[in-house]
């Protein structure tokens, strides 16, 4: 060994390297700068793994006792922002071995005994996407929250219902707002899905190929609170759908938060004038002095694609990778991180943007004044006195003609006029072409009318836990 000179940093698995690691190396394959988040998942696994190794007799109590307080003392470093990051030591997992043997001694060498960092950091990722999952539950309930809130206090305030753009048929506002509660709510559920998956503890699986110490994977999952452990030590250290899914989750929460910008950002225009969003979140233009602009809207659809960016990486990232572990599997954080941090931060701004939005409940009932808006019901209520459907669409498509040629609205023609292309119309009619007439006769489970609405809105109150 006398005559291999080395220089630079002594690596933890250097031994059987003649020269140290170029600088641009180092600096190429280093992950601390990102990784570092994971301290506490680390940590909390190596406690784990560390006292299972004592139980199991490869290590002593006193042994046991240095690395967990070492451990401790390492974690509360890191919390108090004293503790220095090393991009030599490349990565989480090395940083904190590494301060644990410089703190303890020879006993901090032997934490690593039957673990790999191919096992370690799948474990560290399962354990933080556990808690994210966790998490960003909690937000999607403040923003499903705030959406029950609104549609109490809008409920019996119409506005059109569109398909492709155009009016299509009156709604409440509040079932509009409802949609979202279950969009958002089917997202919280998927999260809880991904999460039964995630909470297998992969620990245990070493390199990838088990380990001949003896070892009790079980009792490291359950300390860690793992439903189960995973089953083939192969397909542990090199699976990542665990991630994928979870950033598909945040991509699908991402999507369903753009299209309501979306809304939001053409609700606040002149152009529908349905919304007023508060001063406190919109911002001005540096030379029109006129606008308010709804920045927070746009910003949040703009980030939809960071997210699905990060999903298309992770997905190309696994594609073509052989089995097992492979260091392409470290890209995997950045997009994880960068999709748990966009989604956070867009989730919080829109339950506070939530509570800052005015509906302009007349604008919004005047939009449903034009566009033959009530023509379906219409229809229906030629079914219901017998005419077979297609007939009746055919009949109001004609009268919808004539009211193009008159430039007037279907409630604007006479009795007469609409008796010419049916007989079977009568006075009730005026009924049914009203706007509420038309919401309220929406009773289907699901439907507009206030009487489903109510319904749908108690059950949400009493799910988000509102009196
Ligand atoms: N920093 C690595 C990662 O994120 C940890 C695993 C490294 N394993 C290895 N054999 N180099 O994937």
């Amino acid at each position: 060994m006398a005559d291999r000179k080395k220089s630079g940093s002594k690596k933890m698995w250097g031994g059987r390297f003649a020269e140290a690691t170029a600088a641009s190396v180092e600096a190429f394959t280093a992950s601390i700068h990102y990784d570092s988040r994971l301290y506490r998942y680390d940590i909390a696994g190596s406690k784990a793994h560390a006292q299972m190794l004592a139980d199991n007799g490869i290590l002593s109590r006193e042994e046991l006792q240095d690395i967990i307080s070492g451990l401790t003392a390492i974690e509360s470093e890191i919390e108090a922002g004293t503790f220095t990051f090393r991009q030599d030591l490349e990565d989480i997992h090395m940083n904190i071995e590494k301060a644990l043997v410089d703190r303890i001694g020879p006993a901090g060498a032997k934490l690593h005994s039957a673990r790999s960092r191919n096992d370690q950091i799948a474990l560290d990722l399962r354990l933080y996407l556990r808690d994210e999952c966790d998490r960003l539950g909690g937000l999607l309930h403040g923003v499903r929250r705030a959406f029950v809130v609104l549609a109490r206090s809008y409920l019996g305030a119409v506005m059109p219902g569109y398909t492709h753009m155009q009016r299509a048929q009156p709604v409440l506002v509040s079932h509009h707002l409802l949609a979202y509660y279950e969009m958002f709510g089917r997202d919280g559920e998927r999260l809880q899905d991904c999460r039964k998956r995630i909470n297998s503890s992969p620990l245990g699986s070493a390199a990838l190929a088990g380990t001949g110490l003896p070892i009790d994977r079980e009792q490291v999952a359950a300390q860690l609170g793992f439903d189960s452990v995973t089953a083939n030590s192969m397909d542990s250290a090199g699976d990542r759908d665990f991630a994928i899914e979870f950033v598909s989750c945040c991509a699908l929460i991402q999507l369903h938060l753009s299209r309501l910008c979306e809304e939001l950002v053409l609700w606040s225009g002149s152009e529908f004038d349905f919304v007023e969003i508060s001063d406190t979140f919109c911002t001005g233009s540096s030379i029109m002095p006129q606008k308010k602009n709804p920045d927070i809207p746009e910003l949040i659809r703009g980030k939809s694609g960071r997210v699905v960016g990060s999903l298309m990486a992770l997905l190309t990232l696994v594609k073509g990778l052989p089995l097992t572990y492979n260091r392409d599997l470290q890209e995997d954080k950045e997009p994880v991180f960068d999709a748990v941090d966009t989604v956070s931060a867009s989730l919080a701004i829109m339950a506070e943007l939530l509570g800052n939005l005015q509906f302009k409940t007349t604008r919004m009932r005047e939009a449903t004044a034009t566009g033959f808006i009530t023509a379906t019901d219409l229809a229906d209520y030629l079914v219901l006195k017998d005419v077979p459907f297609r007939e009746a669409h055919g009949i109001v498509g004609n009268i919808v003609g004539l009211c193009l040629e008159r430039g007037c609205e279907l409630m604007e023609l006479g009795l007469a006029d609409m008796q010419r292309f049916s007989r079977v119309i009568e006075k009730d009619v005026f009924e049914v072409l009203s706007v509420d007439g038309s919401v309220e006769s929406r009773i289907s489970t699901g439907g507009t009318s206030s009487l489903r609405v109510e319904e749908a809105l108690g059950a949400a109150e009493k799910l988000m836990g509102i009196a």
